[in-house]
């Protein structure tokens, strides 16, 4: 059955790594619209890093929290979210976007996503024996539910600014060929 969308808003999902945070915030003050990053927002309103969260709460609790985040972003705009890599790993979430979102996935390799996260420590799904492989296997598990995306765009071999310039060119022809929001967009590169 289809269900009838009224995108106003931006979300990214993908992989950890993939830069959904830098890429929202860019798009986000190109487009004049709010930004929201769903695990900044969890940290400021527990007041602990998600390292912690996932240390006294668990992973479930966590999921918890991003569930209950998507079901508010229903009533937002004009938005542009920036994702945890295992939010969009939920069919609840991903449809409760769609409602309202263009939803665009920032896609890279295993290789190129370890490449990006080795040096660092703050994701406690990478606080494993082996974090490579747990990067391979997770995304493997992840990727039914990133090929949902409106959009796919690939980040490797684009700089930063071919990468934001894609999703603001994606998101324009959403909205000028959406029918709830007729007229163009006006979007400043
Ligand atoms: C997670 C990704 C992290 C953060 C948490 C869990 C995941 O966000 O939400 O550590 O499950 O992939 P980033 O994708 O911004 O690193």
């Amino acid at each position: 059955m289809s269900q009838l969308r009224q995108i106003r808003n931006l979300a990214l999902i993908g992989f950890m790594g993939t830069g959904k945070s830098t890429v929202g915030s860019m798009v986000a003050r190109h487009l004049r619209f709010q930004y929201v990053d769903t695990d900044a927002l969890i940290e400021s309103r527990l007041g602990r890093p998600i390292s912690a969260i996932f240390a006294q709460e668990g992973e479930a609790w966590f999921r918890e929290q991003e569930r209950q985040l998507v079901a508010e972003f229903v009533t937002c705009d004009p938005t542009v979210f920036a994702t945890g890599g295992g939010l969009a790993a939920n069919e609840e979430n991903l449809a409760s976007l769609k409602q309202h979102a263009l939803v665009v996935c920032l896609w890279a390799s295993p290789e190129t996503i370890w490449e990006r996260v080795k040096c660092h420590s703050h994701r406690p799904l990478l606080q494993t024996p082996d974090p490579k492989a747990s990067v391979q296997q997770l995304l493997v598990k992840r990727i039914p539910f990133y090929r949902q995306a409106d959009v796919l765009i690939n980040t490797e071999q684009r700089s930063l600014r071919q990468v934001v310039q894609n999703v603001l060119h994606q998101f324009q022809i959403a909205m000028t060929a959406h029918p709830s929001r007729p007229g163009t967009l006006t979007v400043l590169l």
